[in-house]
């Protein structure tokens, strides 16, 4: 049996050319998961966004700077960590020269589980973090309330070891300097509770 490196490569490859659903569409390319083949900690976003599409690479744009800052703050090390997306694709609904990103609905979610499940399953990590609703709810794959369940460690379908929090893009929303600011360190404070609990 090859390495997992080896079968991840290969498992991307294959998602490289995915027309399972139709976001592939008005994608650049697929955007599959990268980082420590055999890592303890996988991180799931929800989708590329426009600079990720771009660059092939997840969380590359605003919110991957955010995520950046929260993982060092609290010790993560992102060579060391799996960091993928629940959804591979950009979903890019172009208005004119504009790409505007949407959200993905449950059955593109569902339809690209099969590339999440693959990830989960060569990796093995001991803990997968659920950044936003979008990637708890595929993990997990019941509705989750990230205020209630975020920062504990929960059953995710399948029987791994989970835990939720908060996107980092809904950080950048927020208006308000002081919410901002307790948001992020709340981030912080799920990262470094993941961390102890991997
Ligand atoms: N948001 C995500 O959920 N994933 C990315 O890769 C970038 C932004």
């Amino acid at each position: 049996m090859p390495a997992a490196a080896t079968q991840l490569k290969a498992v991307a490859k294959e998602a490289a050319s995915c027309t399972r659903c139709p976001l592939y569409r008005n994608a650049t390319q697929t955007v599959f998961g990268e980082g420590a083949a055999r890592a303890t900690i996988m991180l799931v976003g929800e989708q590329p966004g426009d600079q990720e599409d771009l660059a092939g690479h997840p969380f590359v744009g605003p919110a991957g700077k955010v995520l950046d800052r929260a993982m060092a703050e609290a010790g993560l090390d992102r060579k060391k960590v799996w960091l993928t997306n629940a959804v591979k694709h950009f979903k890019n609904e172009p208005r004119g020269k504009k790409r505007l990103h949407k959200r993905p609905n449950r059955y593109e979610v569902e339809v690209c589980r099969v590339w999440l499940r693959q990830e989960i399953s060569l990796v093995k990590p001991q803990l997968i973090l659920a950044l936003g609703v979008t990637a708890a709810i595929a993990l997990a794959g019941r509705p989750v309330v990230l205020s209630r369940e975020r920062g504990r460690v929960i059953e995710l379908e399948d029987g791994q070891r989970g835990m939720v929090t908060t996107h980092p893009s809904s950080i950048l929303r927020m208006p308000d300097p002081k919410a901002r600011h307790a948001a992020f360190a709340a981030l912080v404070k799920d990262l470094k509770a993941a961390v102890k609990a991997a």
